[in-house]
């Protein structure tokens, strides 16, 4: 697991030449196709709104901040508003099948699929059997068919999306899934049914294609021990993993910007500069050259793309160009809503700091009764909330240890274990590692942050394992702790032993991990999006 896994992070891969060759091939039958499209606008919007329910607390996202395309929308202007609502009940939450086919199936210019369809690959067959179709068509060109094919591509996968969108909605009501590894089950889980068969939706079907583009350090590539440990380990799991990783890129679902921001900060930044243009500038090259070689960026303009960080200034980079800023999935540690971080289309990304490179020896922490110190913090004056969290409470309670340097010869983790509460507060940005400390080491966080939205917030109901206390509150934490209940502590002290396994980092990652449970961030994003190709042309 641990030594592997870290010496494996940092290899670069070794096909990466060998990729960039294959997709110049690709590339030379694409660029027809592209033409024949000619100047795409927006080919996407937004199905409804997000497909689960969201805690009332959670600020609205701004709809202002999504594109989207009324042109291809027929009648669509007048249900714009709907379009992206807050989803406060499961029943809302997954669009509902009818009216998904209803807003999107005839766009002005769309030509219809099933008219001229030429005899599909063998795997079109299931979806759309139209052998002989070729009959009714005048005779095509190679471009024209490629154009076509490409449409069914889209189509095909669409459907699927629209498939397991069904699928979920009826999982809400319905009984539990059997499965070898684990059942989701308990209020730690807004819903567990629906939640595990999106889950079994994504195994079955969610395709990924990563850009090959790019040289390492800066791409593919990314830290895998430290605070950005997630950076590095998710981009070395996916550029690894044959479940997800799809080679062809008619096959994907979404595409995957393979560039780390702590490398762009290591490697392009320069030091002390305060100066974010060499950052920005080699991520709008990146966009850039994608966005040319191949046609999935302009088709979608980037809202079926996504990035990641774990970088404090990960927000930054994103904003280099407007459309990955706006449209793209953007994978973000730094979660923080009054930056432009939107839940229906961002996912945040948990801080997770691996100082070895591993788990190995930091799970694990003694039951409810075994912990006698109410509540534990250590940790330096960054960002705003700290200084206020040590003014109130350093060295000020035996019950609440709140300290900027621990004692010498005393553990940080042996504290954690120790502790009923671990408090969390924002650092210099809103996520703090802390976080995952806690739930690894079986103490219930304490979460002081402003504009914050906690990993998995679309699957995990973190109030049932976790304390929010709004940074106003400070002077009143020990009150709060206190007030809760004996036997509601140990029932949340338990829940957040149950939901470490979605914080867990392995190597190869393993079901229901935390490389998973950002997969399916993103899948139930993609979901929330319907893409089509603009063939106004033909
Ligand atoms: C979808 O369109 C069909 C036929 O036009 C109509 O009968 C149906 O009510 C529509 N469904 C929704 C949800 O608008
Ligand atoms: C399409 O498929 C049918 C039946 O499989 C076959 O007879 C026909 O030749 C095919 N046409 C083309 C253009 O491949
Ligand atoms: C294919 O047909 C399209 C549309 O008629 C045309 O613009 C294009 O030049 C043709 N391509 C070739 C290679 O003939
Ligand atoms: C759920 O399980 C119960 C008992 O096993 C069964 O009677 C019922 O038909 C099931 N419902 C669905 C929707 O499968
Ligand atoms: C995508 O759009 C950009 C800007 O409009 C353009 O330069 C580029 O050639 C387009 N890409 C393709 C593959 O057509
Ligand atoms: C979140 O963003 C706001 C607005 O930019 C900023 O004032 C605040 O300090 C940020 N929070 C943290 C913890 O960085």
């Amino acid at each position: 697991m641990g030594g592997s896994g870290s010496k494996r992070c940092w290899t670069t891969s070794s096909s990466a030449s060998a990729k960039v060759l294959l997709f110049m091939v690709s590339l030379i039958v694409v660029s027809g196709f592209v033409s024949v499209l000619g100047p795409l606008s927006s080919n996407w919007f937004f199905l409804s709104t997000y497909p689960w329910l969201w805690s009332s607390g959670l600020p609205a996202a701004s709809s202002s901040s999504v594109k989207f395309s009324v042109s291809s929308v027929k009648g669509s202007e007048n249900r714009l508003d709907l379009v992206v609502v807050q989803v406060h009940n499961m029943e809302e939450a997954i669009s509902d099948d009818d009216s998904v086919v209803n807003r999107s199936s005839t766009p002005p210019h769309a030509i219809e699929p099933l008219q001229a369809q030429p005899n599909g690959t063998k795997e079109d067959m299931d979806y759309t059997p139209m052998s002989g179709s070729i009959n009714i068509v005048p005779p095509m060109n190679e471009s024209l068919l490629k154009a076509r094919r490409d449409y069914t591509n889209l189509d095909r996968l669409e459907a699927g999306l629209r498939r397991a969108r069904t699928a979920i909605k009826e999982a809400k009501q319905g009984n539990q899934t059997q499965d070898p590894d684990y059942v989701p089950i308990g209020p730690m889980y807004r819903n567990a049914n629906a939640f595990h068969r999106s889950y079994l939706e994504m195994e079955k079907q969610f395709k990924i294609f990563v850009y090959g583009e790019g040289e390492p350090p800066v791409f593919h590539n990314g830290p895998c021990k430290s605070i950005y440990s997630t950076e590095g380990n998710f981009i070395y799991g996916i550029e690894m993993n044959n479940q997800f990783r799809t080679r062809d890129p008619e096959k994907a679902h979404v595409f995957f910007l393979p560039f780390s921001v702590a490398m762009l900060v290591r490697f392009v930044y320069v030091r002390d500069s305060h100066d974010f243009g060499p950052i920005k500038r080699t991520v709008i090259d990146y966009v850039d050259v994608i966005s040319k070689k191949y046609p999935y960026w302009n088709r979608s303009l980037g809202a079926d793309h996504f990035m990641l960080s774990c970088h404090d200034w990960g927000p930054e980079a994103s904003r280099s160009t407007p459309h990955l800023y706006k449209n793209s999935i953007r994978v973000l540690c730094n979660a923080n809503t009054s930056e432009g971080f939107n839940p229906t289309k961002d996912a945040a990304f948990p801080e997770i700091n691996l100082r070895t490179g591993s788990i190995h020896g930091f799970l694990g922490g003694p039951s409810a009764s075994h912990r006698p110190i109410l509540a534990f913090f250590a940790g330096g004056l960054h960002g705003p909330i700290r200084p206020v969290l040590l003014e109130h409470w350093e060295n000020k309670d035996e019950d609440l240890r709140v300290h900027r340097y621990l004692p010498k010869g005393v553990s940080y983790y042996d504290m954690m274990r120790k502790s009923k509460y671990c408090i969390c507060p924002s650092g210099y940005e809103v996520a703090s590692p802390r976080v995952v400390e806690a739930i690894y080491s079986g103490c219930v966080p304490v979460l002081i942050s402003d504009h914050y939205v906690p990993p998995f917030s679309d699957v995990l109901n973190w109030k049932s394992f976790s304390v929010e206390v709004p940074v106003n509150d400070i002077p009143n934490l020990k009150k709060i702790l206190m007030e809760i209940s004996p036997r509601q502590y140990i029932r949340m002290q338990r829940r957040v032993v149950q939901v470490r396994r979605h914080f867990e980092v392995h190597s190869p990652p393993k079901r229901f991990d935390v490389f998973h449970m950002v997969l399916h961030s993103v899948w139930l994003r993609r979901m929330n999006v319907r893409v089509h190709n603009d063939v106004d042309v033909l």
